[in-house]
């Protein structure tokens, strides 16, 4: 049954954010003249309101690992967004569908976690979260990030690379796709309490671009591990697509012959594709995807969206002779 309904990223953020914290975070802006420009360009700073709230107290298992050496490949051609911003300003529907949900994902027990591998590979298993970290070769990069909303950040990603991953699993030959799911624990995720969303949260990449150099594990942000709200103690990171595609918390990964169906192509199908590729000649049918928010130390601009979010020259030739396919939604 194809359920119909509008998602917290398709509504301005004032409707998405319950009331009270959205006044709230307007009245304590007003005050705050050195962050003018943010305000002039109608962003709010998420997690002002929130001001008073901690952090998960639990030390992190892998803090020591951080920060690692940066991978000079990845070049920026933009500042970074600062730390707070990216780390309060989410979507991570498990935990509810407006923008601040991070101390909300602070419930989220982060160890013991372990990794199902399963379906086509030579034997299934079980990797948990620290010794796999212990065998990934970890590195930094610099990403982009672009999400189907237009709206966009440029992070320090620490990580490995998929393909490093996979090397160790060994799928079999016939494997086409990996498949990618999220956690499912509704008792500390209440999001997944709405039955209407098809949890878990899955998405999923051809072989040849779970392959590719640019895709990557990120289990750590800004020199640190990862924080739950953005996808601890693992998400995927494929900067060249909508962040839709970007699972958090992954908790389970499948190699299969079928092409998974995703969280939101089961949603809605003609909105969400599998492909996701950023295109911006390729409008969403709602919105245009010709430019999109940037949000950099400055504040909030709007900046031309890129082919492919800029990272053509690594990932174009994945998609030759597939031009029939809706390569860009
Ligand atoms: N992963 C899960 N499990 N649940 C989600 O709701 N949202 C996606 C992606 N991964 C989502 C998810 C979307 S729409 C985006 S834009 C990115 O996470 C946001 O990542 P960030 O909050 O770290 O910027």
């Amino acid at each position: 049954m194809l359920i119909k309904r509008n998602k917290g990223w398709e509504i301005p953020e004032s409707q998405a954010t319950p009331e009270a914290v959205f006044l709230n975070r307007r009245t304590m802006l007003k005050g705050v003249g050195a962050i003018g420009g943010m305000i002039a360009a109608g962003a709010a700073l998420p997690g002002a309101a929130f001001a008073g709230h901690k952090e998960s107290d639990e030390v992190d298992p892998s803090a020591h690992l951080y920060p690692v050496a940066q991978n000079e490949i990845f070049k920026l051609d933009r500042p970074l967004t600062p730390e707070k911003f990216a780390t309060h300003y989410n979507n991570y529907y498990e935990f509810g569908s407006q923008k601040e949900i991070y101390q909300l994902a602070q419930n989220l027990p982060i160890r013991p976690w372990t990794i199902q591998v399963d379906g086509l590979v030579e034997k299934e298993m079980t990797l948990d979260i620290d010794d796999l970290l212990a065998r990934m070769p970890l590195e930094e990069r610099l990403y982009r990030h672009r999400c189907v909303e237009a709206w966009s950040i440029a992070v320090p990603y620490s990580g490995f690379p998929l393909k490093a991953l996979i090397d160790l699993v060994r799928p079999l030959g016939s494997a086409k796709y990996l498949v990618m799911q999220t956690f499912e624990k509704p008792e500390v995720a209440r999001g997944q309490k709405q039955f209407w969303y098809p949890w878990p949260y899955t998405d999923g990449l051809t072989m040849a671009e779970a392959t590719n150099d640019l895709a990557f594990i990120a289990t750590g942000y800004y020199g640190k591990p990862i924080p739950r709200q953005n996808g601890a103690p693992l998400r995927l990171a494929v900067p060249w697509k909508y962040g839709f595609k970007h699972v958090k918390g992954i908790a389970r990964m499948t190699f299969s012959e079928q092409r998974p169906v995703s969280f939101w192509e089961e949603i809605q199908a003609a909105e969400y594709g599998f492909w996701a590729n950023v295109n911006p000649e390729v409008s969403h049918p709602r919105w245009s995807q010709a430019s999109e928010k940037f949000y950099g130390p400055d504040g909030l601009k709007r900046v031309p969206t890129q082919l492919y979010n800029g990272y053509a020259e690594f990932v174009a030739g994945l998609y030759d002779g597939l031009e029939k396919e809706p390569l860009y939604m």
